[in-house]
């Protein structure tokens, strides 16, 4: 019988570049969305799925994101005097119970597969786990990986997050190549990391969730590297179809923006911006207003 998914991996080495010069400082994972970094809102969702232990893959200067999950006495203390609660509430969502959390370094940015590899020691050799990559925010209900999780539970193998792009931007991500497809799930008979312009098998693009075997680390300890020259994650879970083994792809219900790049950081903020009821009347009218006053000139 296979075990329940109640680790997940959090690659957060990457540096960056896009973001430049605020992720001089700043880890991307702490950007703020609205009012609370991206990465809690990954870690939200991971905890909305069952996961219990969170192991974050970090580099050099990521010690904003480390701190991010500590108690902060004066701040609990300060909150309580003044009986905000609903403020209290809201830390307490940022706060990891003593040993929950767990973090291993990547000495070098050798790419998203070096990344999970980097987390191997924590994962035992008969347990699948999670990987999320925090700037792909997505919202849905329920939240993407507790649909994944339920998904898995009938499939067990490798699963990832699918999602159509448009033919012409199927080149920036890895590519299903699709051997049966109900419409909610696809078979996947091969995976292509980046394919060049024309030559994707499909369109459907693996987004940033996954549930993986702990065999795809085994492929990684010997991986060359793929496309851009880092190791891809994509390769190794590709060798696990090589292998015997299932990969299936979870068309997600859900909203995926791209946190990664400005533009769909932008879109995420006006989405979240309009989706919470405190901010939505004066928001949207903000926003009727600039277009109707031309601003897509
Ligand atoms: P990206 O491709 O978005 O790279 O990584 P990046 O470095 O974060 O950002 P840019 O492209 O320079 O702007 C996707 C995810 O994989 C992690 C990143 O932290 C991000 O969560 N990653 C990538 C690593 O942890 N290590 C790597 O070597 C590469």
């Amino acid at each position: 019988m296979q075990r329940d998914v109640t680790k997940a991996v959090f690659p957060v080495a990457g540096l960056g570049t896009r973001f430049l010069p605020a992720t001089k400082s700043i880890p991307k994972e702490i950007m703020t969305l609205v009012d609370r970094p991206l990465i809690q809102y990954a870690i939200d969702e991971a905890r909305a799925a069952g996961i219990t232990e969170f192991i974050f893959v970090t580099s050099r200067g990521k010690s904003a994101l480390e701190d991010y999950f500590d108690h902060a006495p004066e701040l609990e203390r300060a909150l309580e005097e003044k009986r905000k609660t609903d403020l209290m509430e809201v830390l307490d969502a940022t706060n990891m119970p003593s040993g929950a959390i767990a973090y291993v370094r990547q000495a070098e940015p050798l790419g998203l597969g070096h990344a999970v590899w980097c987390a191997r020691r924590l994962i035992a050799a008969d347990e699948p786990f999670a990987v999320i990559l925090p700037d792909d925010v997505i919202s849905g209900e329920p939240p993407c990986l507790q649909q994944m999780v339920e998904a898995y539970a009938e499939t067990g193998g490798n699963m990832v997050a699918a999602m159509e792009v448009p033919d012409d931007k199927a080149s920036s991500y890895g590519i299903l190549d699709v051997a049966e497809d109900d419409g909610n799930m696809a078979r996947v008979k091969a995976m292509v990391e980046k394919p060049k312009p024309g030559t994707a098998p499909s369109n459907l693009a693996v987004i940033g969730r996954y549930i993986l075997s702990p065999t795809v680390l085994d492929t990684l300890e010997s991986q060359r590297t793929g496309a851009g020259g880092e190791i891809q994650l994509t390769d190794a879970i590709a060798a696990e179809i090589s292998a015997g083994r299932t990969v299936s792809g979870l068309r997600f219900r859900g909203q995926r923006f791209d946190c990664g790049s400005k533009a769909g950081f932008l879109q995420a903020t006006v989405a979240f911006g309009l989706a919470r009821g405190e901010l939505r009347d004066e928001f949207a009218t903000y926003l009727r207003e600039l277009v109707a006053n031309g601003m897509a000139d």
